[in-house]
């Protein structure tokens, strides 16, 4: 039986997040340079998002750029920029006929002004979308998002808008770059690295995590579904018991 069929419909996870890790060394196995594997890496983006269309997930975020990626070589990131604009452009048509709608997550104003541009150009063009929104974090990092939350709470202190007495989590939820998107209850990290490098911190708290060995390049749907199916087999108990 195929794996998509395995899937149990009901319990679909609605917003999966995943860290796309292992191009540079995808790259140096094939004796080429780290951005051959970002390169065949946009093919894993288009199976992972068609994959999670396919089995009805309603939010997948991908990890595609962080603040700590500008200590890269410079030929790295400028070429990384460029295949991110001009995958999106590619796809863009496609996006738009599946229902996909781009939102990105993030510090945009610290991307190039071509980039922010070509990227907004993108967003208008699929917020009408309702099937799947396709977050791509981009020059994310969570300390940083939880600053910018904190530093935005105190402006509003400040004005008025806010009373500090009133802060509870759901107010720091509010104030995330995620704020109207839910947490993810799965996130899938590829290369066999066991670690969250400052990916949705907050937003992770409860999230069931699922790491497989193989390289991004290499992320087929079948990966996809795997991991939903680890996830449909795990018991989720946020803290409480299951047993009586
Ligand atoms: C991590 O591999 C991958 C990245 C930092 C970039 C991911 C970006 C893409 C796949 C480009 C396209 C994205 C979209 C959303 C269109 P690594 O370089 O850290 O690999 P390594 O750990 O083997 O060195």
């Amino acid at each position: 039986m195929d794996l998509l069929e395995q899937i149990d419909r009901q319990r679909v996870p609605q917003h999966v997040a995943i860290i796309m890790d292992g191009n540079g060394r995808w790259a140096q196995q094939r004796g080429n340079k780290r951005l051959y594997g970002h390169e065949n890496g946009v093919n894993a983006v288009r199976q992972a998002t068609e994959a999670a269309g396919k089995a009805g997930v309603k939010y997948l975020t991908l990890y595609a750029f962080s603040t700590e990626n500008w200590n890269r070589p410079k030929d790295e990131v400028e070429g990384l920029m460029l295949l991110l604009v001009e995958s999106i452009n590619t796809e863009l048509q496609t996006l738009i006929k599946n229902g996909i709608q781009l939102r990105i997550i993030g510090q945009t104003q610290g991307l190039p002004l071509q980039v922010q541009q070509k990227l907004q150009v993108a967003i208008d063009k699929t917020a009408h979308c309702e099937t799947l929104t396709l977050i791509v974090a981009l020059n994310y990092g969570a300390h940083q998002e939880l600053a910018d939350a904190a530093r935005q709470m105190a402006i509003d202190c400040l004005n008025g808008k806010l009373s500090p007495n009133d802060i509870s989590p759901s107010t720091v939820q509010q104030y995330l770059y995620t704020a109207s998107i839910p947490n993810p209850e799965l996130m899938i990290r590829t290369s066999g690295e066991h670690r969250l490098s400052n990916f949705l911190l907050w937003q992770m708290a409860y999230s069931e995590l699922h790491f497989t060995p193989v390289l991004w390049p290499d992320f087929t749907q079948d990966d996809f579904y795997k991991a939903v199916i680890d996830f449909q087999h795990r018991e989720r108990r946020f803290g409480g018991t299951t047993s009586v």
